[in-house]
């Protein structure tokens, strides 16, 4: 069961290792073929962005691995997170005009390329406008030697101008079909007292979408799937949730307090199957981060009001669920962890719960049960217990759709 515009999602292309590898050598930095300190680089790096008082690496100590790998690696990331907008056709190019969009904390470019690669994939052609913005202006210097590398390839053209700014000081300059603040939240405020930490973020991405977002635009954070960093999406989530001009378009299925935050131990965040490029295979093992899996948190936030569950289409009576954990399959059933609509005394509820299929009540009705993962958009019929969440032999379990059928 594929998650929703999963398809749209792809590591980079052989021909991106000459184009990264060409603007690393004019500088002199190692390229993917040079593993042993390319790998030394990304391993420096890695100790830098997992370590919550730096969470940060500017361009001059980490440029080799921030281009040669964080790049590649992060693509996907962003187009993963737009997955579901584009599958849903919330976000797409029309024909008439270019497509406008801010990237916050923008680095290298590689959320807007995430984007451009996935609107590519679902078939458009056109324009994107995109402002990258970003504090380290060595960081934009390189973003647009990558970009001058790529013109003239894909069928979304992208054009960028580039903002020197720190995104707490950006002057007005209208409205974006899409606001990107990927990797961004992490490096704000660092040290502050997490409360006011996430007041003072709640405080901006509020304001970022009123005032930067179209109508029918959306704004997208994309953070690690580190316990710490995606436990603080969730609070500043809850906080926005709290204003009625805030829609939470994706991952969540409703709108209640995030049921993540009930215990210490628990976060939600994505492990999508899509590796790095094959080229950077050696440098990722020799770096220690060798593990397949696209991961990331993230975070889909609108001002018309719309939710990707509102969206999906499900056989009447379902409950819409997605999967927040890995399956779990041990002698006798099958878990996994969904967060959605469940039935509470015949009324239907928000939450959090380990769902169960006994291997004796599997049938054809409930086999797509077998192939869940984590991401997942379910339909199951009927709602599943609050109390007792199982998935009994008359229950049908089957992929939710976006409307055009899209899987
Ligand atoms: C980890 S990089 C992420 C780059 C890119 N968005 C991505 O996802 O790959 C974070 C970027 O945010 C920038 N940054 C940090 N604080 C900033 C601020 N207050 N204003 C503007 N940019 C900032 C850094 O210079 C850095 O380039």
């Amino acid at each position: 069961m594929p998650a929703l515009g999963l398809a749209l999602v792809q590591p980079l292309e052989p021909d991106w290792q000459a184009t990264l590898d060409r603007v690393a050598k004019r500088r002199a930095w190692p390229t993917s073929r040079d593993v042993v300190r390319l790998a030394a680089a990304v391993a420096h790096l890695s100790g830098a962005y997992n370590d919550p008082a730096r969470a940060r690496a500017a361009m001059r100590d980490a440029g080799a691995a921030r281009l040669g790998f964080a790049f590649a690696r992060d693509v996907p990331k962003a187009g993963a997170a737009v997955r579901e907008l584009v599958a849903m056709r919330q976000l797409k190019i029309d024909a008439t005009r270019p497509l406008r969009i801010l990237d916050l904390g923008a680095g290298l470019g590689a959320a807007s390329w995430g984007v451009v690669r996935a609107l590519e994939a679902a078939g458009m052609r056109g324009a994107v406008e995109a402002e990258w913005v970003d504090a380290d202006p060595e960081a934009l210097e390189l973003a647009m030697e990558v970009v001058r590398e790529r013109e003239g390839r894909g069928t979304v053209r992208l054009s960028v101008r580039t903002t020197q700014a720190s995104v707490d000081r950006l002057e007005p300059r209208g409205h974006f079909d899409l606001v990107l603040a990927s990797h961004l939240l992490s490096e704000l405020d660092v040290g502050l007292p997490q409360d006011t930490r996430l007041q003072r973020h709640a405080a901006l991405l509020a304001s970022l979408l009123r005032q930067r977002v179209g109508e029918a635009g959306s704004l997208v954070l994309i953070e690690p799937a580190l316990r710490d960093r995606t436990r603080h999406l969730h609070r500043v989530r809850d906080a926005l949730a709290t204003l009625a001009d805030v829609a939470i378009f994706a991952p969540c299925l409703h709108r209640r307090r995030c049921p993540a935050l009930d215990r210490e131990t628990d976060w939600c965040h994505e492990d999508l199957p899509i590796d790095v490029p094959s080229w950077l295979a050696p440098v990722a093992r020799a770096a220690g981060l060798r593990r397949q899996g696209l991961t990331f948190s993230y975070l889909v936030l609108r001002r018309d009001n719309r939710s990707i569950g509102d969206g999906l289409v499900v056989p009447a009576g379902s409950a819409r669920l997605r999967v927040v954990s890995d399956a779990m399959p041990t002698k006798g059933k099958r878990e996994a962890f969904v967060c959605g609509e469940l039935d509470h005394a015949g009324a239907r509820v928000a939450g959090r719960v380990r769902l169960m299929r006994l291997d004796r009540d599997a049938n054809e009705r409930n086999a797509s049960w077998d192939e869940v993962r984590r991401g997942d958009l379910l339909a199951i019929r009927p709602a599943p217990d609050f109390e007792c969440p199982r998935i009994g032999p008359t229950f049908e379990v089957t992929a939710a759709v976006a409307p055009d059928g899209e899987e």
